[in-house]
């Protein structure tokens, strides 16, 4: 378990705030199911200071994508605290939702582009939602991002003909191209060849420098090897935080 929380992380998340430095997100004793079954998740406790990047790691079926689906707020927890930028989340109404949504990127392991949309307008999404550039600023903003990710000539395809890691790649430029405080990716380099893989690591970690909090779910224990971050490892339902060689370790303090 990762013990960064200690007894109260609600009052911790409280005293940072008039410190003016909100974790982005902290989850304290949480535990996950799905409808009436087992909990996939308990007892996780995890802080994601602002600022910081973890690899979430574990096997296929650990929980990595459930745990994402929590910090969505697609899924509800069945036990536990959830702050994201310092709100409990239990205590977010309806209409303040789609605010704190915005403020979230997220690369879905299913990618959910929309079908009926183009590349260009899959990506200009969460720009239109923003209301704050006009047309031809989206327009060129998210032209000079795609053809960055390598998909200048599929800017008006639609995913149904794209490939596996155009998608990928457009589903990345979606999540970032709003500059989120939180981005949330599960396993997006999981469809596209090391090179491309490269560059598009080197693009998350470029939204990280810029402020960007990153938590990127990957089964490929390469990556936090190659791309040295602290991470938060998936076992038997249950996190801990794990060295980027590999040796399991409970951390005081860390996770942040
Ligand atoms: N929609 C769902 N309904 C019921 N069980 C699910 C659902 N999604 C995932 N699970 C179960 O939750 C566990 C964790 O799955 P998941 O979070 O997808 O793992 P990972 O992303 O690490 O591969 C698995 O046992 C899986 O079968
Ligand atoms: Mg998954």
């Amino acid at each position: 378990m990762v013990q960064n929380s200690r007894n109260n992380p609600a009052g911790a998340a409280q005293k940072h705030h008039i410190h003016g430095n909100v974790p982005m997100v902290v989850l304290s004793n949480v535990g996950m199911r799905y409808n009436a079954g087992d909990e996939v998740l308990h007892d996780i406790d995890m802080t994601l200071a602002s600022g910081s990047f973890h690899y979430l790691t574990g096997r296929s079926g650990a929980g990595k994508s459930s745990l994402l689906r929590l910090l969505t707020l697609s899924h509800r927890p069945s036990r536990g605290l959830i702050s994201l930028f310092g709100r409990d989340s239990s205590q977010l109404t309806s209409q303040e939702l789609p605010a704190i949504r915005r403020q979230i990127g997220i690369v879905f392991q299913d990618l959910g582009l929309l079908d009926h949309l183009t590349t260009c307008q899959n990506v200009a999404l969460p720009l239109k939602v923003a209301r704050k550039y006009d047309h031809d600023q989206i327009d060129r903003h998210v032209r000079e991002l795609l053809t960055w990710v390598g998909l200048g000539k599929k800017l008006d395809a639609y995913p149904a003909n794209l490939s596996g890691g155009e998608k990928q790649r457009a589903a990345i430029a979606r999540a970032v191209i709003a500059r989120p405080k939180l981005l949330l990716a599960d396993e997006p380099t999981g469809n596209v060849d090391i090179q491309m893989g490269e560059k598009l690591m080197r693009l998350i970690l470029e939204m990280n420098r810029q402020g960007t909090t990153v938590l990127l779910a990957t089964h490929d224990s390469d990556l936090p090897v190659r791309f040295p971050n602290p991470v938060l490892h998936l076992s038997g339902g249950t996190l801990s935080t794990v060295s980027p060689m590999g040796a399991v370790a409970a951390i005081p303090g860390g996770g942040a």
